[in-house]
Order: C-alpha cells, then sequence, then structure tokens
C-alpha cells in the first residue's frame, strides 16, 4: 500500500512499504507548514525537481538527519554533494532503478537556480515507475506538449501531482489540459495557496476538474492519502 502524506507546496512524501521518499522539502520556511517537525520525517530519497527554495530549503537537513540520498539533475546533486549529501544525477531521459521503483527524470519548462545562485541545471519532473503504481510528478512547468510523451513511453499513469496555483507554473486551467496530455482522470494540485499570487478558489477549481471528468484532490497540509 502507498501511504502519501502532504507537507504542503510542492512537498510530498511517500511511504512505499517503509521506504521514505521526500518530493521536494520546504517546511520550516512555509508559515503555513509550521505544524510539521522536519525531525519526524523519514526519508532515505530525496526527489527535487529543480533548485528554487521553495522546493530544497529543508533538502540538506533532512538528508542528514536519514543519511538519505538525494535525485535530482545533476548540478543540484553536485551542490549537495558539496555540503556531505550524497545523491544520484540525472537529466532528462535518464531512468534509474531504485529500492522502491524506477524513477524517470522527465522535462519541465521552469527556471532553477539554488538558493546561493548557482546553476540548477534543467528542471524536471518525475515518473515513479512501480509493478503496483505508477504516477507523475510534474515539478514547476507550464503546460507543455511533451506532457504527451509520458503515457507513451511510461505507459498507464496512475495519478499525476500537478501545479495548479498560476504565476510561477501553470495555472489550473492549463492542469486540466496537462491531465489530458497524461492522459490521467486522477490528479493532485500542488503549488497553491503558498503565497498571495497563488491563492486559488478550491470550489471553482475542483468543479472545473469534474466537468472535464477529472478528479482534483486538493490536500491538506498534514493529510495523508492512502492508495
Ligand atoms: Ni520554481
Ligand atoms: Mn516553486
Amino acid at each position: 500500500m502507498l501511504k502519501i502524506t502532504y507537507y504542503g507546496h510542492s512537498c510530498f512524501h511517500f511511504d512505499f512499504d517503509g521506504t521514505g521518499v521526500l518530493v521536494d522539502p520546504f517546511i520550516t520556511g512555509n508559515p503555513k507548514a509550521s505544524a510539521v517537525d522536519i525531525s519526524t520525517i523519514n526519508a532515505q530519497h530525496i526527489l527535487l525537481t529543480h533548485g528554487h527554495g521553495d522546493h530544497v530549503a529543508d533538502a540538506e537537513q533532512i538528508a542528514k538527519n536519514n543519511d538519505a540520498r538525494i535525485l535530482s539533475s545533476y548540478e543540484i546533486v553536485e551542490w549537495f554533494g558539496a555540503k556531505g549529501v550524497a545523491g544520484h544525477p540525472m537529466n532528462h531521459g535518464g531512468t534509474v532503478e531504485t529500492e522502491f521503483g524506477a524513477v524517470k527524470f522527465v522535462p519541465a519548462i521552469h527556471s532553477s537556480v539554488l538558493p546561493d545562485g548557482t546553476y540548477g541545471g534543467n528542471p524536471g519532473g518525475f515518473v515513479i515507475m512501480r509493478e503496483d503504481v505508477k504516477f507523475y510528478i510534474a515539478g514547476d512547468t507550464c503546460l507543455t506538449m511533451d506532457m504527451k510523451l509520458i503515457p507513451m513511453l511510461c505507459g498507464k499513469i496512475d495519478f499525476a501531482i500537478l501545479p495548479v496555483g498560476g504565476n510561477f507554473t501553470m495555472d489550473w486551467t492549463e492542469a486540466i489540459h496537462a491531465a489530458k496530455f497524461v492522459e490521467c482522470a486522477d490528479v493532485i494540485g500542488c503549488h497553491f495557496d503558498t503565497f498571495p499570487p497563488i491563492v486559488i478558489d478550491h470550489a471553482k477549481v475542483k468543479q472545473a476538474f469534474m466537468a472535464q471528468g477529472l478528479n482534483l484532490k486538493l490536500p491538506t497540509i498534514g493529510e495523508v492519502i492512502e492508495r
């Protein structure tokens, strides 16, 4: 069974039968996530979509707490490596076999600079491919035609984690197209409500997804989703 915990903004934790995988930790700097204690997070692997602070802020601390390794772009893995954090570097099109399944790094259209100004390489998203579940984490991106390649290359996606807040990423109207491009009706929204420019009207957005035959979940911080 897969247990997904939402830690706010774009941060999700996946528990694959005891193996902890954390994506884009931005917790201590997020006032909305102040109830989350990062010292309690169990993660052997940390996936980072790109270098922006609202995705990597707590990665070093959580990696060191857990002796975890980082999976990300070559440049981001190098940057964390200099801080003593282990990692596995990737670039677009690459797939790595891990203890929790195959992880493919796919393109995103965005920017990627690390908190000290170091170039972070190209931003990306991930497709996690396991026997029991397959899902797409878009990362920060606009809608791209490349999303159509995901079901073509990876097969049927069970759910997709898509940004819906707009301004810095695609908005929810683009996310509706993205869900169709990846041929997946089950969407978990992220990158919404954290900052004033990305606040959304939950009822309206969910209704718009429903009208297109899509199911959108907008998790609350700390919420656990079991699938
Ligand atoms: Ni970003
Ligand atoms: Mn972001």
